[in-house]
């Protein structure tokens, strides 16, 4: 039997991943890789949507890629690829579009949120289309599975009900792809508002653990974590969220029980417990720092990568898009 597919996509809209990103998503994407046939896109047409400068998204781009290799992808076992380099993605976008309605898109609250912040004379229609360029992104690869976060669940829906029409409109053509909603103990949350998620839209950098930090910020930064009440090293999310986020860092990180981390300190004070996230933060990040800087240093390297990456998922892309521009009437160029 082959093996289920999964595809993913994650927006190069930061020079560095943080912790969160990590634990919350790509360590399950190199889990996925012994399981399944995975692909894997950096969706750098999505992140136009928020109108990066030019310079900052071809490095960010750069630096994602070497990122996920430097955190486990291995372009041998899994398909890595750059978006924009598959022209198939725009092209069914474009037919899924014309699948979508307008009151559907509407009622996204990815946009809903964002069109509300900034106002229906300003908002991008990039925003607009933004889940029908991810349901193309999905379907074209007939995923089986898309891990993603909770966030993404509603576009998930559309893309299964796009997938639903146009099957039913013109005959059996997408796998019907399902949500892989990644595990909740994986959340990592702001080390200064241990109530919200670790998220690079907070109000300040001091709270986020990013990847390529040195390890010297990254230790002061974990070391003014906010803590609770209590001097007590105990996992318990509502009455001390700070603690629990930590613990459930120092966990993920070591591979250690939580159980067993709260023994190891019992008796010991919240300060010794930080200088010890800190100690297992720094030490895990620190040869994926050096790996994806080394990565970026041989750039002709990186971008061989990347150009396997774009033919092995062009095949399977332009497969489906044949298919569909076929089905919806559209003449082959021959
Ligand atoms: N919208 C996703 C996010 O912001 C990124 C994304 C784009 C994606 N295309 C995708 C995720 C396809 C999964 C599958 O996280």
């Amino acid at each position: 039997m082959s093996k289920d597919r999964v595809l993913s996509g994650i927006q190069p809209t930061n020079g560095s991943f943080h912790l969160g990103n990590y634990l919350g998503a790509v360590k399950q994407w190199v889990e996925l890789q012994n399981t399944h046939d995975a692909f894997y896109c950096v969706v750098d047409l999505h992140a136009l949507t928020s109108s990066p400068d030019p310079k900052e998204l071809h490095q960010n781009t750069l630096t994602s890629v070497a990122q996920l290799i430097a955190l486990g992808l291995d372009p041998d076992r899994c398909t890595l690829f750059v978006q924009s380099h598959v022209p198939a993605h725009n092209q069914l976008a474009w037919v899924m579009e014309c699948l979508t309605g307008f009151g559907e898109a509407s009622r996204m609250t990815q946009f809903k949120d964002k069109s509300q912040k900034v106002g229906n004379e300003r908002i991008g229609v990039g925003v607009f289309t933004y889940p029908m360029l991810m349901a193309a992104d999905i379907l074209l690869y007939q995923a089986n599975q898309v891990p993603v976060g909770e966030d993404q669940r509603q576009h998930i829906e559309l893309t299964r009900d796009l997938a639903q029409r146009f099957n039913s409109t013109y005959g059996q053509t997408f796998t019907i792809p399902e949500g892989y909603i990644l595990k909740a103990g994986a959340k990592i949350y702001d080390l200064q508002d241990p109530t919200s998620k670790m998220s690079k839209s907070a109000d300040s950098l001091s709270g986020l653990i990013e990847i390529l930090e040195t390890p010297e910020v990254n230790t002061k930064k974990i070391k003014s974590a906010v803590t609770d009440t209590g001097r007590e090293i105990k996992f318990d999310e509502k009455e001390k969220p700070g603690i629990s986020n930590l613990l459930t860092i120092y966990s993920a990180l070591s591979g250690s029980k939580v159980a067993d981390i709260e023994k190891e300190f019992e008796g010991k004070g919240y300060g010794d417990f930080k200088g010890a996230v800190a100690e297992v933060v720094t030490n895990y990040l620190a040869p994926i720092r050096k790996q994806t800087l080394e990565l970026l240093d041989d750039r002709s390297h990186l971008e061989k990568i990347l150009k396997a990456g774009a033919q092995k998922a062009e095949v399977v892309a332009d497969k489906t898009l044949a298919d569909v521009y076929n089905k919806v009437g559209l003449i082959p160029r021959g």
